[in-house]
């Protein structure tokens, strides 16, 4: 079976330590503080999905699940404007057609979904297998951020425990059964531990954890932004650097 490659970031640093980037058939999981950067990275994957194949890319669509309200589409124009001139680039320099990709495509392949409560949600990914059928060249599924409505909304633990477990069979499902990547974003929380420090982790704790099979946290360190891959399959933990630029996700 032929194997598709991998979402690249634009971050080289990071793709590299993913093993090329965001894998198909797999859940990756971006955490971290508020303003680090997750839905810049949720921006650029939805983006960077469509790169055509004579680049070397998926030449596929995304779903943009928003739960927090912080998608901004002018902020998704910038970082279509600097994927499709890195393309034409490319396609200058290498003799291909320009305009293979262009602004206008990249936002007719973002499928937009606003989810205000977790009900929403559930019901969305609940409907997506349907949905993915009808548009087969959707690759990748992002949730901004799976942690919201779970935080805020609950008070009945058990309740949340099984809805979480529910909703990560059925992005393991989606995953495995469309090839896609599903890509969700997660919130740090603090964790208290008698006779330890108090120490950030991921939120939603840790029957969540499991249902991820790549888990990076992006962090500051001073000024620097660095992601951290802290749970993978086959590559070992290890840190790169990464900025923001005015055109996305960059070394
Ligand atoms: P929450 O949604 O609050 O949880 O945060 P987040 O982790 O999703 O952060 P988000 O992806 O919204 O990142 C915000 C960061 O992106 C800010 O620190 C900005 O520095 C950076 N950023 C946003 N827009 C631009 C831009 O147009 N140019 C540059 N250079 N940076 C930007």
């Amino acid at each position: 079976e032929q194997s598709l490659p991998p979402i690249i970031t634009f971050s080289e640093g990071l793709d590299n330590m993913l093993g090329g980037g965001v894998p198909l058939c797999k859940i990756t999981e971006f955490c971290g503080a508020p303003g680090v950067g997750k839905t810049q990275m949720c921006m650029q994957i939805a983006v960077d999905v469509q790169i055509p194949s004579q680049f070397g890319g998926l030449q596929g669509e995304a779903v943009y699940i928003d739960t927090e309200g912080s998608f901004i589409v002018e902020r998704l124009v910038d970082i279509a404007k600097a994927t499709v001139d890195h393309c034409n680039e490319m396609a200058r320099l290498e003799g291909f057609k320009e305009g293979e990709i262009t602004v206008e495509s990249v936002l007719s392949g973002v499928h937009f979904y606003r989810c205000h409560d977790y009900v929403e949600l559930l019901a969305t990914v609940h409907l997506l297998p349907e949905f993915i059928k009808k548009h087969p060249k959707i690759k990748v599924v992002l949730v901004d951020s799976v942690a919201f409505h779970f935080r805020h909304d609950f008070d009945d633990l058990s309740l949340r425990t099984r809805l979480l477990t529910t909703m990560a069979q059925s992005f393991i499902k989606l995953a495995t059964e469309f090839k896609i990547a599903i890509v969700l974003t997660n919130q740090m929380t603090t964790k208290f531990s008698p006779g330890e420090d108090s120490r950030l982790v991921p939120a939603l704790g840790e029957s969540w954890g499991h249902a991820s099979t790549i888990r990076v946290i992006l962090y500051w360190e001073g000024q620097k932004r660095w992601a951290w891959l802290y749970k993978s399959p086959s590559k070992k933990e290890s840190r790169v650097p990464y900025q923001i630029t005015m055109g996305g996700v960059r070394d």
